[in-house]
């Protein structure tokens, strides 16, 4: 079995690769209208399938830009490459390589490593998460009205109002609602108590597989937008939030069902 330590690893230097491209020019290809793909997304993931296959054989692989590498599925990897792609591409430094790992089906080891800020999210089941190696919580606010959360819009936006109604009315319920473009820092935000809240409606597990253990393992709580507790199960939405903004969180969202 791999060790979080090999994850740190396996992410600090996908990290670098994606930090080597930041200021060159990219290739981009387009997946549709506003999701695309670029050059470093692409060598990331080569090298991180490159090195989970020689070091462990057999295993199955679960990522962005692959989809499905088959092996063993009581030892599977969940691997974003990249998450935050979009920002990336126009330069802005928020995005970061995510990489989680599960035994049996359940999430055992996950690190979310931004390479521009140098910020290393971690956890291990059972262990606690951390940051550079500190420990971390979710913030002790109480109220929604004293909250700052933040959401992400999938790549249909351009089709569906859904979570455009959402961010309306929690702006108004709250300190405000940030959109930083990367779900897996957005839930490691909330881990690390910088935001208290993060709920998106539409994502695949490899983008919040890691963030989601991250957060549990600091304290928050992690359920699908729903208030199920399996967020990785299809389809994938999720609700990270400190223990107290959990619910008023998940009961302003089903008010607009
Ligand atoms: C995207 C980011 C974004 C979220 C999208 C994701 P990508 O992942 O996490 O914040 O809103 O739903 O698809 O494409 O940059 O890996
Ligand atoms: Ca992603
Ligand atoms: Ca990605």
């Amino acid at each position: 079995m791999p060790t979080l330590s090999n994850l740190r690893s396996l992410a600090r230097s996908a990290g670098l690769i994606l930090r080597q491209r930041f200021h060159q020019p990219h290739s981009i290809r387009y997946k549709g209208a506003i999701d695309l793909v670029t050059d470093a997304d692409l060598a990331a993931e080569a090298f991180l399938i490159k090195q989970i296959q020689d070091r462990f054989p057999g295993d199955q692989i679960y990522t962005e830009e692959s989809d499905f590498i088959l092996g063993n599925q009581n030892r599977i990897w969940y691997i974003d490459p990249m998450d935050g792609t979009v920002n990336f591409s126009h330069k802005l430094p928020q995005f970061c390589v995510s990489i989680a790992y599960a035994e049996r089906g359940k999430l055992c080891l996950a690190v979310v490593y931004d390479p521009m800020k140098n910020e290393m999210f971690c956890a291990e089941r059972g262990k606690g998460a951390f940051l550079n190696f500190r420990p971390i919580h979710p913030s002790t606010t109480s109220r929604l009205s004293q909250s700052l959360l933040v959401t992400g819009f999938p790549y249909d936006v351009w089709r569906t109002k859904r979570n455009l109604n959402y961010f309306s009315r929690l702006t108004r319920m709250t300190q405000g609602v940030r959109c930083q473009g990367s779900a897996a820092l957005d839930g490691c935000y909330v881990a690390a108590g910088r935001l208290d809240g993060f709920w998106e409606l539409s994502l695949k597990p490899w983008d919040v597989a890691a963030a989601g253990l991250i957060a549990q393992e600091a304290g928050a709580r992690v359920t699908k937008v729903n208030g199920e507790s399996d967020f990785l199960s299809s389809p994938v939405s999720v609700l990270i939030a400190t223990p107290k903004i959990h619910k008023p969180l998940l009961k302003a969202i089903g008010m607009l069902r």
